[in-house]
């Protein structure tokens, strides 16, 4: 949706993975829905340097709200979890200068079985939304049909833009049909919407991590070229910093996120992350990569016999991303190719990588990369600069 939102894809922090539908206050008070959990991660994202490196955005999902709608027919929150309401939790969240989120499910039921926003509410649920200061809205999908959901996202695009607020616009409608074309109208939901959830659910695994990588590999010819500012494709969350992933896979993830111009919303418990997931989280280069302003999204370029894979993706100041993915599962593996056997262009190149610079690498040169099993190696690759300004261009990625 080209409204000046998004123009980047979002940063921040949602609460599903990692927290799901845990409504337990009395018995798991750490981490069960409730507003207290927003507060913390809101102050952690500030205090622990999430915020000045782009992370904003505090993200309610499921399960925030109350059983039933008030005497006015709005969406109010469960009065014991969020006893100070979400107004006043936006106001936190803003006091802090981030930016809160807010779920709702066009349907007449959320996914957990909490009050929907059927065709007729969504007036009014938009217009609530505002009136709190929310400023981002995951619209899921859960007990609606194709037919209603035809009807319904462009509606909440239209209802949110009536209410003048900003409010960045995330619709699940992708997802709940398949993803593809026919049934998926990417250039209707570019217009109508800033980022769209195409496919499964992520879980807290590797396997979970590849099969999602696989759909939007395979799938890259009708996928990539509908992202672009204001509109992305949306992989789903990060899960590092979890159970699932070990140091190398949580690497993948990052690097291929951000070769896919994925969302960087993290959903785990950034109260205890332990310090290889934050390095990770907060990897400049990756996040750089993946903020580029073009905000073209990268591809597939190669599948190996030797299970080695390379994405790219172009950036902006004619530089580039590569990652070199293994999808074995012995040892480390030495993966010889050169910058012309994957596509660059004749010249020298200087390439970034775990903190290094290596210049004077030409096109036609070998090189060998070792990569770890179920591991990446991320190279960030511009043409050797020429003029002073260049050089410049490319030190925030550093
Ligand atoms: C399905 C969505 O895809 C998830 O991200 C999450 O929002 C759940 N529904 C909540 O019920």
């Amino acid at each position: 949706l080209d409204n000046g939102l998004l123009k980047t894809p979002p940063m921040g922090w949602m609460a599903w993975e990692r927290f799901r539908c845990d409504i337990d206050c009395k018995d798991d008070p750490e981490n069960c829905i409730r507003e207290e959990l927003f507060r913390d991660m809101a102050n952690r994202l500030v205090e622990d340097g999430w915020k000045e490196l782009g992370y904003e955005y505090v993200i309610i999902d499921d399960c925030w709200m109350s059983m039933q709608r008030d005497n006015q027919g709005r969406l109010q929150p469960d009065a014991s979890r969020f006893p100070g309401g979400i107004a006043k939790l936006a106001e936190y969240v803003h006091d802090r200068g981030l930016k809160l989120g807010i779920y709702a499910d066009m349907g007449t039921q959320t996914c957990m079985g909490f009050p929907g926003t059927t065709l007729d509410k969504i007036e009014i649920d938009a217009q609530t939304f505002a009136s709190w200061g929310v400023d981002y809205l995951k619209f899921d999908g859960c007990n609606s049909n194709p037919v209603e959901q035809m009807l319904g996202y462009p509606l909440m695009s239209k209802a949110l833009n009536a209410t003048g607020r900003p409010i960045a616009y995330s619709c699940s409608w992708p997802a709940y049909v398949g993803g593809l074309p026919p049934n998926v109208n990417y250039s209707l939901l570019a217009d109508i919407c800033h980022l769209w959830r195409n496919y499964n659910d992520i879980q807290d695994s590797w396997d979970s991590v590849q099969n999602i990588i696989e759909w939007f590999s395979q799938n890259q010819d009708e996928l990539q070229p509908t992202a672009g500012p204001g509109r992305w494709n949306d992989p789903d969350m990060l899960i590092i910093g979890n159970f699932g992933l070990s140091l190398e896979q949580a690497r993948s993830q990052m690097a291929l996120w951000a070769i896919m111009a994925a969302p960087l919303i993290m959903s785990n418990n950034l109260r205890n992350l332990d310090n290889s997931a934050r390095a990770i989280l907060q990897n400049k280069a990756a996040i750089g990569i993946n903020q580029d302003p073009m905000g073209i999204q990268g591809r597939r370029l190669l599948q190996e016999t030797s299970h080695i894979e390379v994405y790219w993706r172009p950036l902006s100041y004619s530089a580039s991303a590569l990652v070199f993915l293994s999808r074995r599962t012995d040892m480390p593996f030495l993966y010889h190719t050169s910058l012309a056997k994957l596509h660059y262009d004749a010249g020298n190149y200087e390439v970034f990588f775990t903190g290094k610079t290596v210049a004077g690498l030409n096109a036609s040169t070998e090189f060998t990369v070792s990569i770890n099993p179920s591991g990446v190696v991320m190279w960030y690759i511009y043409p050797e600069p020429s003029k002073q300004t260049d050089t410049l261009d490319h030190q925030h990625y550093k």
